[in-house]
């Protein structure tokens, strides 16, 4: 059984979802959706990274526990996604004693093996970023590199993982795998960064500083770092480790039975070096397998920023919901930003964007099934329906090889083109002439079923994009649910009852 495991980034909860963030789990969704349409069996995780400094801090602002602010905002990330149809199937939360069971046996494995070392540590610390700079990093400002924000000098014993120890073999991996990381530019970073010697990764706190993690399950007065008890969180979720696990069993539960290595962790470029790694080498060391493949996309920005809650430039993606509707939102999203690269939020391009799902699927659905119903009383004719079988095919192909290939973007736009392309064949076929003349019976049997042909294998193509309308398009054409590529291309659609349904994309204003 083809069985694929995907996972998103776990969200920070001290803020609500912006558009950045719905682009990720969107993103990932799409990719889930079209490896089930393709007959797969998936499992696709997401959920909310909840420990840490800055959660500590953000709560006592607020003038909650950490776990208060936690739980409102766990709630409202669940919410959001819902509301924009993503199809997980486990919602993580790292304040989970399951999570916390396997952060501990994680680590446990490492003590074990002699992984992880203690050491004093003094430098520069960001409290934002919940990582440690050198002095030349900080500059003469004392400033994060990152966020730019002031960061703090402390003087502390920490736990440090062996990272140095796998950089050969990280590289040996890496190019071993040319499509590991995806897109080339973002692998090519990586192995960039990794021409610098690696050094070892603290991966503890004390408590004496930030109580609010996972204790280390070998110092009680230490808690693990944010980001290593979050990165964990794919191996929590997959069942590969046991939760009670302590020092007599860290161990597996039934590695044939797990979901682990994930087949495909998706995240934003800000990220990856922890992904592409931290979480590798740590696997390493721990002796799991590593995940099949990463893939970086880009940023949202706004004018030149990154739209960020702490720039305070973000676009809340369930207001643009509210007026063109969650597939409004995810076409958007999808379409505009090519995987990969940066791309620039407008409300002008938002408007187009939709516009296209209006104008060129909307309207040769509606024109269509229109037809359908005024020519041939909402039968589809039983004809060969073969008027765009040549465009069909190379589109399936095309979608496919550009899914696979993780271009998600340059998936949409050849499925949109083979909509405009249908749009191009009911002006060339003039049904409205062939209607008038009864010896052209036939010829117009043949237009209206290749139609219905069309839409139905754009229903299959659109669907992991825009789930909701998708699946009431396959209804307004008679179909009990949207079929699969396969399927799409040789189902009998003959006979088959239409009904014209409301607009699939309405004008925001109606
Ligand atoms: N908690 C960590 C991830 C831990 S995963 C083991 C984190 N969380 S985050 O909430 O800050 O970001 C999560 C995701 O949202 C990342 O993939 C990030 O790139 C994405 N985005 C946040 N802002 C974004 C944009 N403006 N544009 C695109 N994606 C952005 O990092």
């Amino acid at each position: 059984m083809n069985r694929r495991y995907l996972t998103t980034p776990i969200y920070y909860a001290t803020g609500d979802p912006h558009l950045g963030h719905a682009y990720t789990t969107v993103l990932t969704d799409t990719l889930a959706r079209y490896y089930r349409q393709t007959g797969a069996e998936v499992r696709f995780l997401t959920g909310t990274d909840e420990h840490g400094q800055k959660m500590q801090e953000t709560a006592a602002k607020k003038g909650l526990a950490p776990i208060e602010l936690a739980d409102q905002m766990a709630k409202s990330f669940e919410a959001a996604w819902k509301d924009l149809n993503i199809s997980f199937d486990r919602f993580i939360r790292t304040t989970e004693p399951e999570h916390i069971g396997v952060v501990r046996a994680f680590l446990e494995r490492l003590w074990s093996k002699g992984q992880i070392y203690d050491d004093v540590y003094s430098g520069w610390y960001c409290v934002q970023e919940e990582r440690y700079w050198t002095e030349r990093e900080v500059g003469a400002d004392r400033i994060c590199p990152d966020c730019k924000r002031p960061v703090e000098f402390v003087e502390e014993k920490n736990y440090f993982f062996r990272m140095s120890d796998y950089q050969e073999r990280l590289i040996q991996h890496i190019e071993d795998h040319p499509d590991w990381i995806v897109p080339v530019t973002r692998r090519n970073e990586i192995l960039g960064f990794l021409k610098k010697p690696l050094q070892d990764l603290s991966i503890s706190r004390p408590k004496s500083r930030l109580s609010w993690g996972v204790t280390l399950p070998f110092d009680p007065d230490h808690v693990c770092y944010v980001w290593v008890d979050a990165l964990i969180n794919y191996v929590t979720a997959s069942g590969l480790l046991d939760p009670d696990g302590g020092p007599d069993q860290p161990g597996f539960t039934d590695p044939g039975n797990s979901w682990w290595p994930a087949s495909l962790h998706v995240m934003g470029k800000d990220i990856l070096t922890t992904h592409a790694v931290y979480w590798p080498t740590l696997l390493m060391a721990a002796g799991l397998p590593l995940p099949k493949q990463i893939l970086a996309h880009g940023w949202w920005v706004m004018g030149d920023q990154k739209m960020a809650k702490s720039v305070g430039n973000v676009v809340d993606p369930l207001a643009l919901r509210e007026d063109y509707g969650t597939d409004g939102v995810r076409w958007y999203l999808l379409r505009d930003m090519p995987t990969g690269s940066d791309a620039s939020y407008t409300p002008q391009r938002f408007q187009a964007r939709y516009d296209e799902l209006a104008n060129v699927l909307g309207n040769l659905a509606s024109r269509a099934i229109s037809m359908i119903v005024k020519y041939r009383d909402g039968i589809i004719p039983e004809a060969a329906g073969a008027g765009l079988d040549v465009e069909i095919e190379s589109t399936l192909s095309a979608v496919t090889e550009h899914m696979d290939a993780l271009r998600v973007h340059d998936a949409m736009a050849a499925a949109m083109d083979l909509a405009r392309t249908a749009n191009g064949y009911v002006d060339r076929r003039e049904p409205w002439a062939q209607a008038k003349d009864p010896s052209r019976a036939e010829d117009l049997d043949e237009t209206l079923a290749s139609l219905a042909r069309v839409l139905t294998v754009l229903t299959a193509l659109f669907l992991p994009a825009t789930p909701e309308k998708m699946t009431a398009l396959a209804s307004q054409l008679g179909l009990k649910s949207v079929p699969t590529f396969e399927e799409a291309r040789s189902i009998s659609l003959g006979g088959l009852r239409v009904e014209k349904g409301t607009p699939l994309f309405p004008r925001p204003d109606q």
